[in-house]
């Protein structure tokens, strides 16, 4: 693990609403840092292998029933949702808003949305002071989902942020051009003029940390790295660094494709990411996916990428 900011207030009590790929992380950063940490999964096995290989409380919710546990959000002053719309709109709030507007220690609530919200701005520079265009149902769900949330706790001092994530990546679950090369599923979309932003998942982390330390109510967030590119860029990258050729792309029209991947793949937008840094002072350790995954081949011990670094390291020297 890189050195990664440390989270810039007192240790508190933080609960996710999903402790998936991007909470999980977070919530072994701030445990590391002091934090209590509890949160969801959707299944029990999964809450109890959790608890016991963190030291997190972790409750099974799937949104279908209240959290089993007496009184879960005892002491809570930090939450994340991470789940998306689905059936349910915000399941943490479907069953629990009102056990969050009487959490007398809640000071801060993050929610986790996506730029789909923005719809097809045909590979514009998008802000978040642009009012939300959703172009598919999973942009108007994730619209629908940030309002509720923004609405949740009128007349409280509770601040509710939202964040927009762009394209999310970092080690491990095969969320990463090498891993994917690696596995053989890496797949190039060529779509000509179709660019769009990544995040690496401890970058996200940091920014959430920076947001829960200069809260804002109603503040909303781009979360994105700072180049827009095309999808093949990462992957012919990633190839590089293990030294093997990239996939041949398939064109957009002719690709097997999920009926989400097809809905993102039909917009195309550069998200402005200025607020990161001008309103909470984020440094990206990772502003390009170069950095992100040159990280990720080093940590993963990638022998062509550890040369790579030898030579960089020869040439600067
Ligand atoms: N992946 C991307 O590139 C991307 C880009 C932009 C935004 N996003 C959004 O950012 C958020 C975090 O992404 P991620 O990749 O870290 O997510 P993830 O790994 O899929 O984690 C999502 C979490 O939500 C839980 N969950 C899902 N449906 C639920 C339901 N109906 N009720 C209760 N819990 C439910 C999952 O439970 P289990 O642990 O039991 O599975 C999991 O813990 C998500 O909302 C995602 O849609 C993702």
């Amino acid at each position: 693990m890189p050195d990664l900011p440390a989270p810039a207030i007192a240790p508190g009590h933080v609960f996710f609403f999903g402790l998936g790929y991007t909470a999980l992380r977070l919530a072994r950063r701030m445990r590391d840092s002091g934090w209590a940490v509890s949160g969801t999964v959707r299944s029990r096995d999964k809450a109890q292998a959790l608890s016991e290989a963190e030291g997190m409380t972790v409750h099974a919710f799937d949104g279908t029933a209240p959290i089993a546990a007496a009184d879960p959000f005892a002491g809570v002053t930090h939450l994340v949702d991470t789940v998306p719309p689905r059936e349910i709109l915000v399941p943490a709030l479907e069953r629990h808003a009102e056990d969050l507007r009487s959490c007398a220690t809640l000071r801060w609530v993050g929610y986790l949305s996506t730029p789909a919200v923005y719809g097809d701005r045909q590979g514009d520079v998008v802000t978040e002071d642009e009012a939300p265009t959703p172009g598919s149902r999973r942009g108007e769900l994730r619209a629908a989902a940030e309002r509720a949330w923004l609405d949740a706790f009128p007349g409280s001092d509770i601040a509710v942020q939202v964040f927009r994530v762009a394209g999310i990546y970092g080690p491990g679950e095969g969320r990463n051009a090498i891993e994917q090369l690696q596995s053989g599923k890496a797949r190039i979309i060529d779509k000509p003029g179709q660019v769009f932003n990544r995040i690496h998942v401890d970058d996200i982390g940091s920014i959430l940390l920076a947001s829960m330390a200069r809260p804002r109510d109603g503040g909303i967030y781009n979360v994105a790295d700072t180049e827009a590119c095309p999808p093949a860029d990462p992957i012919v990258f990633a190839a590089g660094l293990l030294g093997i050729d990239p996939p041949t792309p398939i064109p957009f029209d002719s690709a097997e494709l999920s009926e989400m991947a097809r809905s993102f793949y039909s917009e195309c937008k550069r998200l402005d990411t200025a607020r990161l840094t001008d309103e909470l002072g984020v440094e990206l350790t990772y502003p390009t996916y170069r950095e992100g995954l040159r990280a990720i081949a080093l940590e993963a011990g990638v022998s062509s990428c550890r040369q790579f670094r030898s030579t960089e390291n020869r040439i600067r020297s």
